[in-house]
């Protein structure tokens, strides 16, 4: 049975997980809270809210619940306005090169994101056509590390779970395909959790 591929986005196809904290860390500025790479690594995979919690800390209580939406929405406007400036040249040749060699190889390719600017994202990289289901933050409401989106990302391919894998730099992410009942690769952040049924170096190793 040919395999096929859910990635997650932020951190795996892209790095818009460094934009992500450019973002977080420039309200926490803004806001007195100390907020460091470490803290960062807790919010990838969750949702914007579920990161505003986790970057509020326990200043969290100090907000209604109008003000944490429009936190959440000062964060969204930087990060959007970085997003901008994104193009084709932001995808690495490692990962065009895997993406292009997988879909050679006959195997389908979906993306599965928390993140509801992710067809922004694609877009602005050029990187749509390679995908053949995008599964992301607008067709969910439980995010990492409950399975849903990776189930709704297999759901789109036609594809049973037990034939899909996961590709993610999230902790949240690893544990959200298990859940799925799916084989999971660990890049980046998500290889320290040593829960993942492969950990890879580099994207292109997924080829080998
Ligand atoms: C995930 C990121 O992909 O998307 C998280 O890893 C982020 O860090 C989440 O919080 C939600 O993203 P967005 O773009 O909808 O704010
Ligand atoms: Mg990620």
């Amino acid at each position: 049975m040919m395999k096929s591929f859910i990635f997650d986005l932020d951190g795996v196809i892209v790095h818009t997980d460094h934009y992500h904290y450019l973002g977080w860390k420039k309200l926490a500025d803004r806001l007195g809270i100390y907020f460091d790479e470490r803290i960062n690594n807790k919010c990838r995979g969750v949702s914007r809210m579920e990161s505003l919690a986790i970057v509020l800390g326990k200043r969290a209580v100090d907000f209604t619940p109008d003000e944490l939406i429009s936190l959440a929405a000062e964060k969204n406007e930087y990060y959007r306005s970085l997003l901008q400036e994104m193009s084709a040249g932001d995808v690495s040749d490692d990962v065009l090169r895997t993406l292009k060699e997988l879909k050679k190889r006959g195997h389908k390719l979906a993306i599965g994101s928390s993140s509801k600017n992710a067809g922004v994202i694609l877009e602005r990289c050029r990187l749509t056509d390679y995908f053949d289901a995008v599964a992301d933050g607008t067709h969910i409401s439980h995010s990492k590390p409950d399975p849903e989106v990776f189930l709704k990302a297999a759901g789109f391919l036609g594809e049973q779970p037990a034939d899909c894998i996961v590709v993610e730099d999230a902790v949240a992410g690893i544990q959200s395909g298990r859940a799925a009942g799916m084989y999971t690769v660990a890049i980046g952040d998500a290889v320290k959790s040593g829960i993942a049924d492969r950990n890879i170096a580099k994207l292109s190793d997924l080829l080998l």
